[in-house]
């Protein structure tokens, strides 16, 4: 409340940079982008509003988010090449190994948005990369069904189109449900930025070599894939769906988790900074709610899923180790209720990520004093030995 932050000087050896986007307060359950609270956000602002405050550092007056929005939907399409690119996958390519690399290759068809340095072509990578990725993620969905892509129609919306590319049938119309679109609105923006997570760092020490927006964020991509950090919210499903599969016994499922059989995790549960509920789990928990009611679907999953939390919040095994829900818990179900199936999900928490990574890299690159990051470690191999020929071993 006093606007001051205090930093603990042990927590200074260990963090890799300073920021100005995002804060975390993992005790306390607080997140702040460029200040300003998570749930004021998710509640008044939209995923533009907030990819330009994070980006451009302020929110922006109404000429300016009209510019921006503007510049963004203008950007949507995608070379014709690139149906061909995403359609070269085998429809069993995971979405996301589709989305870093069609990422990787977008410098080859825009090279005008290439270079690191120069500020007017970082801000047109900028809206490039915000507007291509929907189009490149809903292309990747309909390639793994095997069904045709369908491009961008302007007039629509954001987020609505991105819903239309997605699951329009094709050569039929298609009206987006308002309240999807809403729902994945909050979902994206709750996703925008986090500070230093794993992909995040990837993004920062790989454009810290000098390397452009789009290879920085295409390795960003790849490290989100992963099942203990983006990947997390397809592990949920996958979970919820066992458990399900077994009854639906939520208790027996918990004590599997306790006695650590099988390495069985509380997939959307634990946070390397959040020992306190991640102020995000609460509000997608919210919208899960809100969405299954309007489409009008309850879903066994989700009363699944409020068992497992029930009890995780009244065991001393979780609360010892204070796993609460966090970000990846309830969004799966929330996308499985608008119809994207499992693989989706960590692609769509890409398309949320976009901002940030975008934002944090900008922040890093237009730093005069930033070094290439290198590591080091704490050797603990062999001490200096002699070399003995093959037939002496
Ligand atoms: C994201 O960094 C970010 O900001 C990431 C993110 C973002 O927005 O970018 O917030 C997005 O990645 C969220 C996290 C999504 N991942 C999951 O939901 C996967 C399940 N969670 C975990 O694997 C785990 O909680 C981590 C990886 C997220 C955090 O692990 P930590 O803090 O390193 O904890 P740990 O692995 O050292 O475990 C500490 C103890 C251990 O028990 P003991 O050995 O002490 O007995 O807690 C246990 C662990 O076994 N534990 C869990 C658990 N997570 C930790 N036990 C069961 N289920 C879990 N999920």
């Amino acid at each position: 409340e006093t606007g001051t932050v205090t930093v603990d000087p042990g927590f200074m050896n260990t963090a890799s940079c300073e920021s100005t986007i995002t804060y975390i307060d993992g005790n306390q359950g607080v997140l702040l982008y460029r200040g300003y609270p998570i749930d004021q956000l998710a509640e008044h602002s939209s995923f533009l509003e907030v990819a330009y405050l994070l980006t451009h550092g302020e929110l922006p007056q109404h000429q300016q988010l009209a510019g921006w929005i503007e510049r963004i939907e203008r950007h949507t399409h995608l070379h014709d090449n690139f149906k061909a690119l995403i359609g070269a996958f085998p429809t069993n390519a995971h979405p996301m190994a589709v989305l870093s690399s069609a990422v990787s290759a977008l410098p080859g068809y825009y090279p005008e948005s290439v270079d690191p340095f120069d500020p007017a072509t970082v801000e047109l990578a900028t809206v490039l990369l915000l507007a291509k990725a929907p189009t490149i993620a809903a292309y990747a969905h309909r390639r793994a069904l095997g069904q045709n892509m369908i491009g961008p129609e302007r007039g629509l919306g954001y987020i609505a189109d991105f819903l239309r590319m997605s699951f329009q049938p094709t050569a039929q119309h298609y009206d987006v449900d308002p309240v999807m679109a809403k729902a994945l609105d909050v979902l994206l923006l709750l996703h925008a930025d986090h500070e230093q997570n794993c992909s995040t760092s990837t993004v920062r020490i790989v454009g810290s070599a000098h390397a452009n927006l789009y290879a920085s964020v295409s390795a960003g991509i790849n490290a989100l894939s992963g099942p203990l950090h983006g990947g997390a919210n397809e592990a949920v499903l996958r979970m919820l769906t066992e458990i399900q599969a077994d009854g639906g016994d939520a208790t027996a499922f918990m004590n599997k988790v306790k006695n650590k059989e099988a390495g069985v995790r509380l997939m959307g549960f634990g946070h390397r900074v959040y020992k306190n509920y991640d102020p995000r789990a609460a509000i997608v928990k919210q919208q899960a709610d809100r969405v299954l009611r309007a489409l009008g679907k309850r879903d066994e999953m989700l009363d699944i899923a409020l068992r497992l939390e029930e009890i995780a919040l009244h065991d001393d095994y979780f609360i010892e180790r204070k796993l609460y829900p966090n970000v990846d818990f309830y969004t799966g179900l929330i996308y499985k209720a608008m119809g994207f199936p499992t693989r989706m999900f960590t692609p769509l928490f890409a398309v949320g990520r976009m901002p940030g990574w975008i934002a944090q890299w900008r922040e890093m690159m237009l730093d005069p004093a930033t070094k290439i990051g290198r590591p080091r470690q704490i050797y603990t191999g062999p001490t200096t030995r002699d070399y003995t020929p093959v037939h002496e071993r």
